[in-house]
């Protein structure tokens, strides 16, 4: 019987699946395995299942004679190279589309908790900072009526404006490298074309773009010097913004506050400046980590696995040029 790589044990459900047609071998310790481990335990495997933080070397898909499958469970692919996969003949596959509707959520939820002081209220409540009735420490800004900046319109950005625009009457303006008019009208969001002036009126700023070289970094100081009292959201990835300049223009001003879900590097170190700023909520990496939405995105990559076993099309498979 073929084999199969699981890199955690969070997917019992998938792991009954994937176990009706191959013999399933479930890394099972505490830390996430290392280039080495996934190395020995995926010998003669047909497919390996992991998740975004499991980096996939050229070493390691060189290392695994016989390794038909990647597939991850996550949207994003950049943990892989996708070259070395390319030459080796080995697909990838990962799972977009049932994440989008939970991470909008989330995404939503930081923007209120920036809005109105959740978190930062919460920790002074636990430091025993409540003593009266005093509102004035956290008195924040409205969200209903504000102006949203959105850079990137996927999926993700997409549900997070239709929330914005149907359920807080939000103006929505949104930059993307490439214009979406359908949505545009549907949703009556402004298209800027340029990121500049885009982030200089709004009172709020999500990142929803993939890290590409081109995305790196695109909020950086040029920008933020741009900016003013913005509230800035982040659960695309960590390296599109600049968090030192973060850091600069919270302190300056440019940034009232920022809620980032993705840092970098992930995790960051929890005795840094930004990791203990009152004005920065860092949340680990939970966009997408709803129970539903974590099973279905398991589900998924195990299907894409069965499917190329199959003959059969991956339901997402990751094309390389
Ligand atoms: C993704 O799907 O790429 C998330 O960021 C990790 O779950």
């Amino acid at each position: 019987m073929s084999k199969v790589f699981v890199t955690r044990n969070w997917h019992p459900n998938a792991v009954k699946l994937l176990s009706k047609h191959f013999n399933v071998k479930v890394w099972d310790q505490p830390d996430i395995p290392s280039s080495e481990q996934i190395i020995s335990s995926s010998q003669d495997c047909y497919a390996i299942f992991t998740e975004f933080d499991d980096k996939i070397s050229s070493e390691i898909i060189e290392s695994i004679p016989g390794l038909k499958v990647i597939s991850n469970r996550a949207v994003g692919y950049e943990n892989i190279d996708l070259r070395a996969a390319k030459k080796n003949n080995i697909k990838i596959g990962n799972t977009p589309g049932v994440l989008v509707e939970s991470c909008a959520d989330f995404t939503m939820g930081l923007m209120l908790d920036l809005a109105r002081n959740i978190t930062f209220s919460n920790r002074n409540v636990i430091d025993g900072k409540w003593v009266s009735f005093d509102q004035t420490p956290y008195l924040g800004t409205d969200v209903y009526q504000k102006h949203l900046a959105i850079i990137g319109l996927g999926q993700i950005a997409t549900s997070v404006a239709r929330r914005a625009v149907n359920g807080f009457n939000m103006e929505v303006s949104y930059w993307s490298r490439k214009r979406k008019p359908e949505i545009e009208s549907e949703l009556n969001l402004r298209y800027v074309n340029d990121i500049n002036e885009l982030i200089q009126n709004c009172d709020y700023l999500s990142i929803h773009c993939a890290l590409t070289e081109d995305t790196y970094r695109i909020i950086d100081k040029e920008q933020f010097d741009l900016m003013k009292d913005v509230k800035l959201i982040n659960t695309s990835r960590g390296p599109t913004i600049n968090q030192n300049e973060l850091l600069n223009a919270i302190n300056n001003g440019n940034i009232n506050s920022a809620a980032l879900d993705v840092t970098d590097p992930e995790p960051p170190d929890y005795k840094s400046e930004i990791v203990g700023h009152p004005k920065i909520l860092i949340t680990p990496h939970l966009g997408s980590g709803s129970q539903e939405t974590f099973n279905k995105m398991a589900q998924m990559a195990a299907e894409n696995i069965i499917n190329v076993f199959h003959n059969k099309n991956m339901i997402s498979e990751v094309l390389i040029d």
